[in-house]
C-alpha cells in the first residue's frame, strides 16, 4: 500500500532530501510502483516518477534537492494508473501546495465535478488531486494553512493519511489521519510523520501515536497535536522497543530469510506475553463464544486457534475471513469473545470487521505493530514480540500469532502442560533451521512443479494451507492447502505422476489417517514429500523424499514447528525460479484497501 514521510530538520542549513529517500526505501515492503519527494527552500520543488526507487533515482538523483523539510510518498495505486502524473507528491494549480496521500477517496468524482466547475485544472486520474486543489480554493477564500486543511478535511469520504507543505506558510508540515496509520516520530534534531515505524526507526525511536482526526503540526520548534476542534492536546511519547538492527537486512540476502531465522527469537519473545495474557484471560471469565476474524496467513493462525481452544477449553469457536465477516455478524452478542488476529494491525477488512463487532461483543486484537489502529479499536489487546517483519510474506509474525494463540488457550484451559511444550518450541524450530540446507536441496527437486498439494488432518490442516499460501505469493507456483480426507471429494483428480503433494504427518491421533489419504495419493503417482518426525519408517518408506522434525513434536504443537520447512520450501523455491522472495508481484505487505 502506499506509504507517506515527512521530515522537517532543525538544522535549516541541512538538506531533508536524502532523508525523505531513505526514509521510503524502509517503507519499499509495502508494496509501490512510484515514488516522489517535495522539499521546501524559498519554492517547492518535486521529483517524481513511476518505478522502483533505485530507477527513479538514478534517472531523477532525489536526494539532490534543497530545503531543510519536505514530503514523500510510495505509491501503490488504488485511483488512477502508475504514471509520473499519478506518483504523489499531488499539486495545486500553481505547484505551491504539494500533498502526500496514503488511503482511498470514495467522493472524489463529486468533488473533482465541482471543483472543475470553479475553474480548477486536473492533470492526473488519482483521487488525491483534489486535495491541493480544495485547500488551495479555501486558502482563496481567506482561511489560513490550517483552517482549509481543516475545511479540506470535512469534506472527504474515504480513508485518508494526509501529508500537506505549502509555499505561503512555508515553515511547517501539516499531517492528519482517518482510517489509514501514521506516526509522529521525535529525535533530537528533527520531527517525522510516517506511515510505519520502520521509515523512521534509523532516526528515532520515539513516537507519538496520533487519534484519527487529530491535526499534527511539525516545525523546526516542535510537534503540536490539535483536536478536532483546533485546540492543543498533549500527547504521550512512547519508546518503540525495536532498533535499527531489527528493521534492516543485515548479513542477510532478504528479509524473508532473516525473519525465518528469527523465529526462535520471535517465540520466546511472545511467551514474555504471558502475565499480559493471563490478566485478559482472567477478565473473560463469562465468555461463552469465541470467534476469531482475519485474512490471509493470519486466518491460518485463527484456524490453529479454533482447533486448540475447542480441544483444550470445549469453547465453540468460529473462523471467519474478515472480508465475509459482515454476513456473520448480526450471529455475536455480549458473551462471544471476537479475536482480530493481524500482523500489521491495519488491514481495512479487518479493521470494518472490528468496528462492526466492537458494538456487541468484546473485541481482542493480536497484533504485531505497535500503536497500530486495531490497538487503539479493540478492548484488549496483545502485542506479539516479533520486532519488525519487511518481507511480504508472513513468517516469524506467524509463528509469534501462534505463540499468543497457544498462549490464550493454554491459560484459558488452565493446561499447564501446554505451556511447558510451548517452552520447548523455540529449540524445536532451532533444530529444523539447523536442517536448512536439506531443504535448498529439496528445493531443486520440486521447483519444475506447475501445481502442489499440502495435505494435513486436524491441527496440520492449517499448516497445509499456510505451507500453500507462502509457496503460491512468492514462487507462484498454483499451490492447494487441503484437508486431507477432503481430496477425495473432487482434487484427487487432479493428481498425478508429474503433481507433488506435500503430507504433514507428525506423530498423533491423526497419523494412520492421514497415512490412508498419502496412499491415496501414492496410487496415482504423485510425487511424495512428507514432513514427519525423526525415525518415522512409515514414511519414509511410503514418500520420495521426507524432511524430519523432533518426533517429541506433537500434533497439537506441530503448527508451530512443522510449518517452518515449508516457509524455507517457499523460500528456496523462490529463489530456484528467479523470484524475489520479499516483494512478489502485485503484493503489498500492508492492504488498507
Ligand atoms: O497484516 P495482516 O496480518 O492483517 O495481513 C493479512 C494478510 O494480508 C497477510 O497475512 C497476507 O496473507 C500475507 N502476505 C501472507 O504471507
Amino acid at each position: 500500500m502506499c506509504g507517506i514521510v515527512g521530515c522537517i530538520l532543525k538544522d535549516k542549513e541541512k538538506p531533508v532530501a536524502p532523508i525523505l529517500l531513505e526514509c521510503v526505501e524502509n517503507l519499499d515492503y509495502r508494496g509501490y510502483d512510484s515514488v516522489g519527494i517535495a522539499t521546501f527552500d524559498g519554492s517547492i520543488h518535486v521529483k517524481k516518477d513511476k518505478g522502483k526507487i533505485p530507477e527513479v533515482d538514478e534517472k531523477l538523483n532525489l536526494a539532490d534537492m534543497p530545503g531543510n523539510f519536505g514530503i514523500a510518498h510510495v505509491r501503490w495505486p488504488s485511483t488512477g494508473v502508475p504514471s509520473k502524473i499519478n506518483a504523489h507528491p499531488q499539486l495545486d494549480q500553481a505547484g505551491t501546495i504539494a500533498v502526500v496521500h496514503n488511503g482511498s477517496l470514495k467522493n472524489y468524482d463529486e468533488l473533482k465535478g465541482e471543483l472543475i466547475a470553479d475553474g480548477f485544472k486536473f492533470k492526473s486520474t488519482t483521487d488525491t488531486e483534489v486535495i491541493p486543489h480544495l485547500i488551495r480554493k479555501y486558502m482563496n477564500e481567506g482561511f489560513d494553512l490550517e483552517h482549509a486543511f481543516r475545511k479540506t478535511i470535512e469534506r472527504l469520504d474515504g480513508s485518508y493519511a494526509i501529508a500537506v507543505i505549502c509555499e505561503e506558510e512555508n515553515n511547517k508540515i501539516l499531517a492528519t489521519r482517518y482510517q489509514s496509520p501514521l506516526k509522529i516520530g521525535v529525535s533530537d534534531d528533527a520531527y517525522f510523520i510516517s506511515s510505519d515505524i520502520p521509515a523512521i526507526i534509523d532516526y528515532t525511536r520515539k513516537i507519538i501515536l496520533p487519534a484519527e482526526g487529530e491535526m499534527i503540526i511539525l516545525d523546526e520548534s516542535g510537534v503540536k497535536v490539535h483536536d478536532e476542534n483546533g485546540n492543543e492536546i498533549e500527547k504521550e511519547t512512547v519508546l518503540i522497543p525495536w532498533t535499527a538492527q531489527m528493521a534492516n537486512k543485515g548479513e542477510h540476502p532478504y528479509f524473508m530469510i532473516k525473519e525465518i531465522l528469527e523465529q526462535p527469537d520471535a517465540v520466546e519473545f511472545t511467551l514474555d506475553e504471558m502475565d499480559n495474557i493471563r490478566k485478559i484471560v482472567d477478565d473473560l471469565d463469562n465468555i461463552k463464544n469465541i470467534c476469531f476474524v482475519a485474512c490471509g496467513t493470519s486466518y491460518h493462525a485463527s484456524l490453529s486457534g479454533k482447533y486448540l481452544i475447542q480441544h483444550l477449553a470445549k469453547i465453540k469457536t468460529d473462523v471467519v475471513l474478515a472480508s465475509e465477516f459482515k454476513y456473520t455478524a448480526d450471529t455475536l452478542d455480549e458473551d462471544t469473545l471476537v479475536i482480530f488476529i493481524s500482523q500489521s494491525g491495519e488491514t481495512l477488512d479487518s479493521m470494518n470487521a472490528l468496528r462492526i463487532a466492537k458494538e456487541t461483543s468484546p473485541t481482542l486484537a493480536i497484533v504485531n505493530n505497535i500503536g497500530s489502529s486495531m490497538t487503539e479499536e479493540a478492548k484488549y489487546t496483545i502485542i506479539t514480540q516479533a520486532g519488525p517483519e519487511k518481507g511480504v510474506a508472513a513468517t516469524k509474525t506467524y509463528i509469534a500469532q501462534l505463540t499468543a494463540i497457544y498462549l490464550f488457550a493454554g491459560l484459558l484451559a488452565k493446561d499447564d502442560d501446554l505451556i511447558e511444550e510451548l517452552h520447548k518450541v523455540p529449540n524445536y524450530i532451532r533444530e529444523v533451521l539447523e536442517k536448512s540446507e536439506e531443504i535448498e536441496v529439496l528445493s531443486k527437486r520440486y521447483s519444475f512443479a506447475e501445481d502442489l498439494f499440502y495435505l494435513g488432518r486436524g491441527f496440520s490442516y492449517p499448516i497445509a494451507l499456510e505451507g500453500a499460501l507462502k509457496l503460491k505469493e512468492i514462487s507462484l507456483i498454483h499451490a492447494e492447502g487441503y484437508a486431507s480426507g477432503e481430496l477425495k471429494h473432487g482434487p484427487l483428480a487432479l493428481i498425478n505422476h508429474r503433481v507433488p503433494v506435500i503430507v504433514i504427518l507428525p506423530p498423533g491421533s491423526d497419523y494412520e489417517e492421514t497415512m490412508v489419504n498419502l496412499e491415496e495419493v501414492k496410487a496415482r503417482k504423485a510425487i511424495i514429500l512428507s514432513i514427519c518426525a525423526e525415525g518415522d519408517g512409515k514414511a519414509e518408506c511410503k514418500s520420495r523424499d521426507v524432511f524430519t522434525i523432533n518426533p517429541n513434536v506433537s500434533e497439537m504443537v506441530a503448527p508451530l514447528v512443522y510449518t517452518v520447512p515449508l516457509q524455507l520450501l517457499a523460500y528456496y523455491v523462490t529463489l530456484e525460479k528467479g523470484h524475489d522472495p520479499d516483494k512478489p508481484e502485485n503484493l503489498a505487505k500492508v492492504i488498507t484497501v
